[in-house]
């Protein structure tokens, strides 16, 4: 229908008889001259309707924001002063001789440029939501992070497999999403969580290298960074070792920031330990943007008056570990002080002490604070010194149980970097290694995976599976970028009597290990290549590379933080007929 796109006109043009297709962005009426800003997927060319052209004039008059137009005429340059050199097609404009309306509008329910809408709005409404620039330039990003990945691994050998949507449950943690079966009465298949067995799988079948983008689904609480479903970037590889995958991932990273953004990330990137991110930043996916660092001091404080300190300082599993702010002392009131020790309270921490360095030179006299009365001046100083403590300061402090302190100052610092600007520079990504295989659960009473069950230990540490299975490490790696984790992965066990092992750890004995993996568990005896691999969340990545706050903003069609689609009004009500089909009476709501 058409013969160019709206966005690529431009000086070449003029003279040109060129015909048009898109929306009508805006149209104005300038004195008896009607301006329609025409727009397509390239973006927007002016069309000017001028009433000595009277077919073009009186349907251009008549036509509404977002009529569908086809647009004939000759492409002239703008006059003097009203160049718009913003937009590539800026310096020309289409002088309309015909206009064909190819379908009307009504009026659209808000406009895309609008700052106030409700998101709710957005989402009942997305086809046209997704018709506004920025939606339209998040989706086209998305496109082509996708499309780099895919020629990325095409070259380097792997093969994208596509594994079963209707399957069973896989163990990644979440609750799983059920589908009835019809044909079998009274039986279910799950969702996916994530293809992680049936790539393993693929790897026992000699693929040697696998990739997927694929879609995973886990019914868990939702936050901006978590969708019901929502895609990875899944990839599998056999005979390897973490630093071979590590390598090749980092690469993919950095080229996509490379072609896309024009960001140099520099490789290798660095890698740190899981029990020095906890320690340095309290979070195993630390924001290394933010020049805050906890700092520990329990050794100082384990004879103190001060139980809040002295406790966890002398408890196994306790800590006790200061954050300094500097110059908080000047830019924080009492009344901020406040707002943050309830904020990690949240966390779980019942307080946020905190010294104000007033005039370090005046020893405890030129401190604030109302701990310093329960605190040795030697103690004191010493805490000063090793926090670098300056004039202006603010150290806090957080005392409890480890996991409680590094939450609530992990989460402090992040705060504090957001909220006081201190967020240096674009883009910082780690590797996390050296987790621990397993985490006790107090409420369940036994140890859990920390990533799955299927994540190798390191072999030096097989021999303290039993006895000391917290101090056992794995061989999982996650890429963390600006303290979101982007992905993660590990070398797996590939060995039948490891994999027993382990599972008897996690308290998963025989019979159900049978019944929910068996077929894995049989896989593993039929010659399984030594293999690891990794995942990335590729919604996150993406709402990192558009700037968006929320992986809702590149999903063209995502779910609410209620995980229900306005749009389509899902999930809905069946028919008694489909339930009946499938075997299934409803029960009272509760
Ligand atoms: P994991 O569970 O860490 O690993 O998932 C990999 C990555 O997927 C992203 N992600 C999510 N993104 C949006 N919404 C969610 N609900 C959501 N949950 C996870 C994260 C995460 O890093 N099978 C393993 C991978 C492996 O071992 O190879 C797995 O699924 O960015
Ligand atoms: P209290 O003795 O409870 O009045 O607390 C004295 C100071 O210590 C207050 O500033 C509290 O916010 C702080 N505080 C109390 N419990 C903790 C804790 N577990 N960790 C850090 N600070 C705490």
């Amino acid at each position: 229908m058409r013969t160019h796109y709206c966005g690529d006109l431009n000086s070449s043009h003029i003279d040109q008889t060129v015909t048009l297709c898109g929306w009508v962005n805006t149209n104005r009426d300038h004195g008896g001259v009607i301006f329609i800003d025409l727009r397509d997927k390239t973006g927007i060319a002016q069309v000017v309707a001028d009433p000595d052209e009277k077919q073009a004039f009186t349907v251009a008059d008549a036509a509404r924001n977002e009529y569908v137009l086809k647009v004939t005429g000759r492409i002239r340059q703008r006059p003097e002063g009203t160049i718009n050199t913003e937009l590539p097609s800026g310096h020309v404009e289409l002088y309309a001789t015909e206009i064909e309306v190819l379908n009307s509008s009504e009026p659209i329910p808000f406009q895309f440029d609008e700052d106030d809408v409700g998101e709710a709005v957005r989402l009942k409404y997305r086809y046209l939501d997704l018709r506004s620039e920025k939606m339209q330039r998040n989706i086209r990003l998305r496109h082509q992070i996708i499309q780099l990945i895919r020629e990325y691994l095409n070259v380097n050998g792997f093969v994208d497999i596509e594994t079963p949507i209707l399957t069973r449950s896989t163990p990644e943690g979440a609750r799983d999403y059920l589908v009835p079966s019809r044909t079998h009465p009274g039986q279910f298949f799950a969702l996916p969580q994530s293809p992680q067995l049936f790539k393993q799988l693929l790897m026992v079948s000699g693929f040697e290298r696998y990739y997927q983008i694929a879609r995973c689904f886990r019914d868990e609480d939702l936050r901006a960074d978590r969708q019901p479903e929502f895609t990875q970037l899944d990839i599998e590889m056999s005979f390897i070792e973490e630093q071979h995958i590590m390598t090749l991932v980092e690469e993919l990273f950095a080229k996509l920031f490379q072609d896309l953004l024009g960001v140099n990330i520099e490789l290798p990137l660095q890698q740190m330990t899981y029990a020095e991110a906890m320690r340095r930043f309290g979070s195993d996916r630390p924001d290394l943007r933010i020049p805050l660092e906890l700092v520990d001091v329990d050794d100082l404080l384990k004879d103190v008056e001060f139980k809040v300190f002295s406790g966890p300082a002398n408890q196994s599993g306790g800590r006790v570990a200061a954050l300094r702010l500097p110059q908080g002392g000047k830019t924080l009131t009492r009344q901020q002080i406040d707002q943050y020790t309830e904020y990690v309270k949240q966390f779980g921490a019942k307080g946020l002490a905190y010294i104000k360095v007033n005039q370090l030179e005046n020893g405890t006299e030129g401190l604030q604070s109302p701990i310093l009365k329960f605190l040795p001046d030697d103690v004191i100083q010493e805490i000063m010194r090793r926090t670098n403590a300056e004039n202006g300061d603010l150290v806090f402090f957080g005392a409890d149980s480890a996991t409680i302190v590094n939450d609530a100052l992990g989460h402090l610092r992040v705060k504090l970097g957001q909220d006081l600007s201190l967020v240096n520079g674009d883009w910082q990504a780690l590797w996390v290694i050296d987790f621990p295989l397993v985490e006790y659960d107090p409420i369940a009473k036994r140890w859990i995976a920390l990533h799955h069950p299927f994540t190798s230990p390191k072999t030096e540490h097989l021999d303290q599976l039993e006895a000391d299975p917290g101090k056992v490490l794995s061989r999982a790696y996650d890429l963390v970028l600006n303290g979101t984790e982007i992905g993660g992965g590990s070398i797996r066990i590939h060995d039948q009597a490891v994999q027993r092992k382990v599972f008897d750890m996690l308290d998963i004995n025989e019979a159900e290990a049978e019944e929910k993996f068996g077929f894995l568990l049989s896989a593993l005896k039929y010659g399984a290549p030594p293999h690891g691999g990794i995942a990335w969340g590729l919604d996150r990545l993406a709402a990192m590379m558009s700037g968006s706050d929320s992986i809702r903003d590149v999903i063209a069609f995502p779910k609410t933080q209620k995980a229900s689609c306005l749009m389509t009004e899902s999930p809905n009500q069946v028919s008694d007929t489909q339930l009946k089909e499938l075997n299934i009476r409803l029960r009272k709501q509760s």
